[in-house]
C-alpha cells in the first residue's frame, strides 16, 4: 500500500509512454447530458503517467497533463482545509482516470473520496489507480467509485444529508447546470472547485451562451480571459444567492491550454444584501479605459473621454464578479504549504512560486477588473512602451495600485485611468536614467 507523504512528492507531471490524450471525441465533446449516451469503445493501450511521484494510468479516459498545475492548486487547498477543520470528504464529480481523487487521498490525506465519472468504461482505470490506497471497509472506507451524472451524484448525497467538504467539478465547456446541486451537497464553509473551458463565451463571441450559462451578457473586451474567471465566479454568486448563501473566491486560475478557467470558492451561509462585487464592466474602444458599473448606476453609463453620457464607443459586459480574484491571505497559506512540500523553485512552466506571488499581488482590493496590455498602450501612445518594472514603479510613485497579471505576462492591472497611464508611460520613455 502507498505510504508516500506529500513532502516526498516534488516532481511535476510527465508521461512514461507518449500520451495520445485528449483525443477521444464524442457527442458533446465527452460531456454527458443523459445516461443514455455511451461512448463507442476504442481499445487503446493504457499509458502510465507520473504526477508528483504518483504513478497512474489513463487508458482511454480524458486526461491532460497540462492540468497538473490546476490539480496542484486543488491539493494544496484541500490540505489547508484538512489541517484547519480536521476532516476532509471529497466528491470528485468528473474524475476521468481518478488522478485528482488519488492525489486528494494521498497528498491531502482525505478521509473519504467519491470518484465519480459518468462513463462507466473508466471504471477499471479509476479503480486500478485508487487501489494504491487501501480502500477500507464500512465506516473506515476511504474511497468509492461511482458512475452517475454529476448532478445525480450530488443530489443523491444531498437527499440523505451526506455533505462534502470539497466538491471538484472538472467539466468541459460552460456547463453550469450543476452549480445548484453542488451548493446543496456542500458543507457550509466547504470548498467548491469549478472549471469552465468556454473561451468563446469569455471572449464575448457567444453572449447568449454566457447569458444562458452564467446569466452574464459578455461582449469582446481586451481582457477576455480575466472576464472568463469573473463570469464563472459571477454565475456561482447568483446561484448561491438563490439558495441563501454567498461565496468568496479563494483563488482564480486561468491557463491557456484549453483554455481552462478554474476558481476555488468558499461557500458561506447568508445572502449579501448589497453586493458591491457583482455588477458590470465597461470598456471604451475610443480611449481604452475600462470601468465598473453597479446595478444602481446602469442609467449613468458613459466614458470620461466623451462629452455625452451615451457613448457609442462603450461596451458593457456583465453582471459578473467585480471583487478580488483571490484571497491574499489564503494564497499566502498555499505558498507556505508549497514551500513546506518543496514544490517551490522547480522551474517548470510558469513556476508555482511565480504563479502564487502574482496571485497575491492581484488580490489587492483596490484593483478593478481587467488589465492593460503594454502593446495596446504602445499603439495608443504611438511609441514603444516602457518595461513592466519601470511602469509599475512609476504608477506606485503616483499613488496607484498596480500588479502583474497571472493571465498574460506583458500587462498590468491598475486603478490608473487609461489617459493617465499613457501620460505616465510617455514620461517614462522620455526619462533618461
Ligand atoms: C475534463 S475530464 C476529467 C479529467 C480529470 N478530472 C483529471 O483531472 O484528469 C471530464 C470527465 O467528465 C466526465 N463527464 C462528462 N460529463 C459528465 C457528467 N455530466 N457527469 C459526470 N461525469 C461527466 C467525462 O467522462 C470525463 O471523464
Ligand atoms: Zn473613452
Amino acid at each position: 500500500m502507498l505510504t508516500l507523504s506529500p513532502k516526498t512528492l516534488s516532481s511535476s507531471s510527465f508521461t512514461l509512454h507518449k500520451s495520445q490524450n485528449p483525443r477521444r471525441k464524442s457527442p458533446n465533446s465527452g460531456r454527458f447530458r443523459s445516461s443514455k449516451w455511451r461512448p463507442s469503445p476504442i481499445s487503446v493501450k493504457s499509458e502510465v503517467h507520473i504526477e508528483r511521484d504518483l504513478e497512474f494510468e489513463t487508458g482511454d479516459t480524458f486526461f491532460r497533463h497540462e492540468s497538473a498545475r490546476g490539480r496542484d492548486l486543488g491539493v494544496l487547498s484541500a490540505t489547508l482545509y484538512k489541517r484547519s477543520i480536521g476532516s476532509l470528504r471529497v466528491l470528485d464529480a468528473m474524475c476521468g482516470c481518478g488522478i485528482r481523487s488519488l492525489r486528494y487521498l494521498v497528498e491531502a490525506d482525505a478521509d473519504f473520496v467519491i470518484a465519480n465519472d459518468a462513463n462507466d468504461e473508466n471504471r477499471r482505470i479509476i479503480t486500478e489507480n485508487l487501489r494504491k490506497v487501501e480502500r477500507g471497509e464500512g465506516d473506515e472506507r476511504k474511497w468509492v467509485v461511482t458512475h452517475m451524472l454529476a448532478n445525480k451524484a450530488m443530489i443523491e448525497r444531498y437527499m440523505i444529508g451526506d455533505f462534502f467538504d470539497l466538491i471538484d467539478i472538472d467539466s468541459f465547456g460552460s456547463d453550469s447546470a450543476f452549480l445548484r446541486d453542488a451548493f446543496n451537497a456542500l458543507r457550509l464553509g466547504g470548498l467548491l472547485y469549478l472549471t469552465s473551458t468556454d473561451g468563446y463565451s469569455s471572449g464575448g463571441h457567444r453572449p447568449y451562451n454566457s447569458l444562458a450559462a452564467y446569466g452574464a451578457f459578455i461582449k469582446p473586451m481586451p481582457f477576455g480571459n480575466e472576464v472568463g474567471l469573473r463570469m464563472l465566479i459571477g454565475g456561482a454568486v447568483r446561484e448561491a444567492a438563490l439558495l441563501g448563501y454567498h461565496v468568496t473566491p479563494l483563488f482564480s486560475y486561468y491557463s491557456y491550454h484549453g483554455p481552462v478557467f478554474r476558481v476555488l470558492l468558499r461557500v458561506h451561509r447568508g445572502k449579501l444584501h448589497e453586493d458591491r462585487n457583482y455588477g458590470f464592466v465597461t470598456f471604451c474602444h475610443l480611449c481604452g479605459h475600462s470601468n465598473t458599473v453597479r446595478w444602481d448606476e446602469l442609467g449613468l453609463m458613459g466614458c470620461a473621454c466623451s462629452d455625452t453620457k451615451a457613448s457609442s464607443s462603450l461596451v458593457v459586459s456583465g453582471p459578473m464578479w467585480l471583487g478580488p480574484l483571490h484571497d491574499a491571505s489564503y494564497v499566502n497559506e498555499m505558498m507556505e504549504l508549497a514551500k513546506e512540500w518543496g514544490w517551490i523553485g522547480e522551474g517548470i512552466g510558469m513556476d508555482l512560486e511565480k504563479l502564487l506571488s502574482i496571485m497575491i499581488e492581484e488580490s489587492d482590493p483596490r484593483l478593478p477588473p481587467g488589465y492593460t496590455k503594454m502593446d495596446e498602450v504602445a499603439s495608443r501612445a504611438k511609441m514603444n512602451s516602457p518595461s513592466l518594472k519601470k511602469m509599475m514603479n512609476a504608477l506606485v510613485k503616483e499613488g496607484y495600485a498596480v500588479s502583474r497579471s497571472h493571465i498574460i505576462s506583458n500587462a498590468l492591472k491598475t486603478d490608473c485611468p487609461m489617459s493617465h497611464f499613457i501620460r505616465i508611460a510617455k514620461d517614462e520613455m522620455q526619462r533618461v536614467d
